[in-house]
């Protein structure tokens, strides 16, 4: 009754099955619906938390201006410290984004299907959400010169573009998305990187050049700090003054601002869990090839979606007797018959393997 007039017809973004949060022991659960890493963090993360314990500042709020956190940050990503904040986590970003750039009534394009709390949080404050679709085929590919007249035909405020995208794993050159900022220097293009360590692809290099482009970064992913909330941006001086307008500094905690400063002081734990990933994912697509199971050929991303069709439901539940969650994306629909699986470790992952072979969805399908 009192929810304002767009929150009341908004569509919530839909979070992953709860079970995992569930279950009285998490020893052999292998969480693969979120996308999060599969590891612990560095263990310095843990070295870290533990002296904030013993002698940190937990009556204090959190450091508003973590000057040792922003210039590591700056040397990461390669950006000067003045082109760049921190936020609690990219969902939190892409909030602060909305608030701060989007008017009620202005329209939003998302290269579909993506992931969906920019919509959500787009929503909620009135904005009109634009589709266009990716391609039907196998990869999902884009079309530049499609999206070209569709941008010309649409004139959005705002373009969302994940790269690569979730779930799809579409990747988009950087050459691509500077044709885009370039050709289209009206619209403000907020590029989604949550996967960059995966993809090794980044439209950084124009953030100091363009004032249209905004870059949302996480430590969800290749850094294994999900559960502590830390994203980033990179931006323009002036877009990131923007955003100060409304950051709350608080909002970050100690913990996660100890836990982001040691994980970025071990840099090569993350490199080496990444290159494991990469190379398991390769692995793990020729398996699922020789078991017929149909993959989309995925290029970036620590994820991959599955084609199960009819056999979804059951791949689900057997998964879910085995203590593994995986992502059902039966609610997007276009995408009945698709699940989402994060990829992990090669031994992390033969676990998963083992229990599709056990199916025999080959056999399955034919009897259907
Ligand atoms: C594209 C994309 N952006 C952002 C997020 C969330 O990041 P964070 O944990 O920093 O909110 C996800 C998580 O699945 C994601 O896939």
């Amino acid at each position: 009754m009192f929810l304002n007039k767009f929150v009341k017809c908004l569509t919530p973004y839909k979070v992953t099955t709860h079970k995992a949060w569930e279950l009285d022991s998490r020893g052999d659960v292998l969480k693969l619906d979120w996308n999060e890493s599969t590891v612990p963090p560095s263990p310095k993360v843990k070295d870290a938390l533990v002296k904030f314990a013993n002698n940190g500042t937990m009556n204090w709020y959190p450091d508003v201006d973590n000057k040792v956190f922003r210039n590591l940050l700056s040397e990461y990503s390669k950006v000067p410290a003045c082109n760049l904040e921190y936020f609690g986590s990219s969902d939190a970003l892409h909030e602060y984004i909305i608030r701060s750039f989007v008017n009620p009534g202005d329209v939003i394009t998302l290269i579909s299907p993506t992931y969906d709390n920019f919509r959500a949080a787009a929503e909620s404050i009135g904005a009109t959400i634009n589709y266009f679709p990716l391609n039907k085929d196998n990869t999902f590919s884009f079309s530049y010169l499609d999206f070209e007249l569709h941008m010309q035909s649409i004139c959005p405020k705002i373009v969302y573009l994940c790269n690569p995208n979730n779930p799809t794993g579409t990747n988009y050159s950087t050459e691509v998305i500077e044709k885009l900022v370039r050709r289209f220097n009206d619209v403000l293009f907020v590029i989604d990187e949550a996967y960059y360590e995966f993809s090794k692809i980044t439209a950084s290099s124009l953030v100091t050049k363009f004032e249209n482009i905004i870059i949302c970064r996480t430590f969800s992913k290749a850094f294994g700090l999900a559960s502590f909330r830390v994203g980033y941006a990179l931006g323009s001086e002036n877009n990131i003054n923007g955003l100060k307008r409304i950051r709350n500094p608080k909002n970050i905690s100690s913990c996660a601002q100890v836990a982001a400063i040691a994980a970025l002081n071990d840099i090569k734990y993350m490199e080496d869990y990444v290159n494991e990933v990469n190379y398991t994912k390769l692995w793990f697509i020729k398996e699922l090839e020789s078991i017929g199971v149909n993959t989309n050929d995925s290029e970036g991303g620590n994820f991959i979606l599955l084609d199960l069709g009819i056999n979804k439901s059951l791949v689900i539940k057997k998964m879910e007797d085995n203590n593994i969650f995986i992502r059902d994306y039966g609610h997007i629909n276009t995408m009945e018959g698709y699940v989402r699986v994060t990829i992990g470790l090669k031994k992390q992952m033969v676990r998963v393997l083992e229990v599709l072979i056990s199916l025999d969805l080959n056999e399955k399908t034919r009897s259907a």
